[in-house]
């Protein structure tokens, strides 16, 4: 083939972070054909011995790939028959390339998964950590991005580990689907050998095998899965990221990010730039549009094997590093995150964040929810009007409004607006404590099944 057209196919230089599961694999297959004496025992122990020297080159750099051996698997396999001579010719018998890309990509996502999974505990535990030590501070929370009822830092902060608890759990199922073990497929319909696939699972590492042969080697779905999960967990970030930006601004001033994840303007000496949340914010976009991709390359497809699949790879490994590089970044940059309490609370004590606080005090005096709503609504303009905020009116100026005011509607601070909130989930001190032991319980069992 000429240079330029084999430039078209191949695909050695994209796939090369596979080639240690292609080894892995090739031992478990020939350690099986000898089990089932379809090779040797010698022939076994020869090819392992090449197979090891192999890997060793590639992990030592030394290996000369060759671009006109297309992918890894026949690059890997040219190698060891120029170790260990002809017997290496005997590795593929009872495989296909067919299935066993399918074998070397399952374990590899199962292994990105994994990774995933522990960078996502980091993650959590980094915002736990801050949930703990800012406890005590109070800013308003956002409906339309208009302050609407005060909250506790570390429950806005905990929404975000509820998140990433899921898309734990979303890696965990896309775990669980990759884990089926492929090889014995051949290259669609089966193979004519006495093949114990069960032996080859175990030794893999693989919890099932495959049931039908021809879906077997048509199926990505593992790679969707790790895929749509990275792209929700993405969607997350990127909210996050949102919120950093926002609150960065002089327009909010409630946190800083230190020095390390800010950038400078060439232009304007004034700015600190909070790149690295825009970033991640951006590379949101760049994952789904991986996303899509394999989906589009799948759409269509017949059964079984195609060769549009080999374009899965490199979407797909661009996912993978994306969110794992996002992920690590962003951990370090919430670890070194500072709050400005005062700026927080002078948003809540400018607002009027205790309406709903106001309205709820008149409903425990027995007026219906819908008349109080409304009386404090008309309080609200009141306010508006003469620019004042309710802690600024007098008992006299509440009373104008309806008689069933008392001296207690003075008591009815931020602090007391968020400790009434104790349904289970709320904001209130007591149910943010008890959402955060939950979260490191939940945490301490994922762990514990991880391991
Ligand atoms: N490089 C191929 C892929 O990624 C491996 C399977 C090749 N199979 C084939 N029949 N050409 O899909």
């Amino acid at each position: 083939m000429s240079k330029n057209y084999l430039k078209y196919t191949m695909s050695y230089d994209y796939e090369q972070r596979l080639a240690k599961y292609d080894i892995k694999g090739s031992l478990a297959h020939s350690l099986m054909l000898s089990k089932q004496q379809i090779i040797s025992t010698e022939e076994m122990r020869k090819i392992h011995e090449g197979l090891n020297q192999v890997l060793n080159e590639i992990e030592n750099d030394t290996f000369k790939w060759n671009p006109e051996l297309e992918d890894i698997h026949m690059n890997i396999e040219f190698r060891l028959t120029e170790i260990i001579g002809n017997i290496g010719s005997k590795l593929h018998t009872g495989r296909s390339r067919n299935d066993q890309i399918s074998l070397i990509m399952r374990m590899y996502v199962k292994d990105l998964n994994i990774d995933t999974i522990y960078k996502l505990i980091n993650l959590i535990k980094c915002l736990i950590k801050l949930s703990e030590k800012h406890f005590s501070f109070i800013l308003p929370g956002y409906t339309h991005l208009q302050r609407a009822q005060p909250i506790l830092l570390s429950h806005h902060l905990l929404a975000y580990a509820e998140m990433f608890l899921r898309d734990i759990d979303r890696f965990n199922d896309a775990f669980l689907r990759a884990d089926f073990m492929p090889l014995g497929t051949g290259a669609l319909a089966g193979l004519p050998y006495d093949l114990d696939r069960g032996f080859v699972a175990k030794e893999l590492g693989f919890k099932n095998i495959t049931s039908n042969s021809i879906d077997t080697v048509s199926d990505r779905d593992f790679l969707l899965d790790y895929s749509y999960a990275s792209s929700v967990a993405m969607m997350h970030i990127s909210r996050l990221s949102e919120e950093i930006v926002l609150w960065s601004s002089d327009e909010f001033g409630f946190s800083k990010l230190s020095k390390d994840f800010t950038t400078w303007s060439s232009i304007m000496p004034q700015k600190r730039n909070p790149d690295f949340a825009e970033l991640a914010r951006g590379k949101t976009g760049r994952v789904y549009g991986d996303l899509f991709r394999l989906f589009t390359i799948l759409k269509g497809l017949p059964l079984a094997y195609n060769r549009d699949m080999q374009e899965d790879k490199e979407g797909f490994f661009d996912i993978a590093d994306t969110i794992n590089f996002t992920l690590d970044i962003f951990t370090d940059m919430l670890d070194t995150i500072t709050f400005n309490k005062e700026n927080m609370y002078k948003a809540v004590e400018e607002s009027y964040v205790l309406a709903t606080d106001i309205a709820d005090y008149l409903v425990d005096k027995s007026i219906p929810f819908r008349n109080a709503h409304k009386i404090v609504s008309e309080m609200t303009d009141f306010c508006l009007n003469n620019n004042k905020f309710f802690h600024e009116l007098t008992l006299l100026e509440y009373k104008q409004f309806s008689d069933k005011f008392e001296k207690d509607i003075l008591d009815i601070d931020p602090a007391f607006s968020i400790n009434k909130r104790n349904t289970i989930g709320g904001t209130s001190e007591t149910q943010v404590r008890l959402n955060i032991s939950n979260i490191k319980s939940r945490l301490k069992l994922i762990e514990k099944n991880i391991s």
